[in-house]
């Protein structure tokens, strides 16, 4: 394991779309990948995590913390949870956020906040930040079926440079579980951000 300063930094935000086996999926891939992660959780994530899986998050961040530190098993140092309004963040600023910022699963609110460039909280300010310096922004939606205003905010985003990448299986490998689908979106996640993964072979792999 790598020491806290010289892991790749990775920004994921956790917004309050269902699919939050999506974000804990990726969280532990990318604590497997010995990735130092600056973890932001929504409100309303926090009501669809412990509403969609085995997980009860409390209101408390330091008790969150801890819970997902062990959940994922990350070293001392290698995941900080930052508030909503904790303006004094790395993320918070280009001068110091990660190159990669990953917001799985996105809401419809969050696209929308990021599209405007309201950064009315530390999630649509970091977004609002990667994508003034031209860093990587992912965005990983869940909605069904989509409105005028969710498209035209998706297009604003990916003319903005980022890649919206939705929540959106697919069934070619002949999947047997709800995991392997989970696998499948987050595998296309760690294409993108070019971490290796073996959740998935690629197209043409056996
Ligand atoms: C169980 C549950 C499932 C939800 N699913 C979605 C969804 O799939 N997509 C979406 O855009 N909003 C969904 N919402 C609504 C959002 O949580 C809500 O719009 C919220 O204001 C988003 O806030 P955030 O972007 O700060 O997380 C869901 C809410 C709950 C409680």
């Amino acid at each position: 394991m790598s020491e806290a300063g010289t892991r790749r930094a990775i920004t994921l935000a956790i917004t309050g779309a269902s699919g939050a086996q999506y974000a804990l999926r990726l969280l532990r891939a990318l604590v497997a990948a010995d990735c130092d992660i600056a973890l932001l959780i929504s409100r309303a994530a926090r009501v669809v995590i412990n509403t969609e899986t085995e997980l009860e998050l409390a209101e408390d961040s330091a008790l969150q913390e801890t819970l997902l530190r062990n959940y994922a098993q990350a070293n001392d140092g290698q995941l900080t949870l930052y508030d909503r309004e904790d303006w004094f963040s790395p993320v918070a600023s280009g001068s110091s956020a990660p190159r990669s910022m990953v917001i799985c699963p996105a809401s419809g609110g969050t696209l929308s906040a990021i599209a405007c460039g309201a950064s009315n909280n530390l999630i649509e300010r970091a977004a609002d930040v990667v994508l003034k310096e031209r860093r990587q922004l992912i965005v990983v939606p869940r909605e069904a079926p989509l409105s005028t205003v969710h498209l035209e905010n998706m297009l604003k985003l990916s003319q903005m440079g980022a890649v919206v990448l939705p929540a959106s299986p697919g069934f070619y490998q002949n999947p047997q579980s709800i995991d392997d689908l989970v696998d499948f979106v987050v595998a296309r996640i760690l294409d993108q951000l070019a971490l290796p993964q073996d959740l998935l072979p690629r197209w043409g792999e056996s």
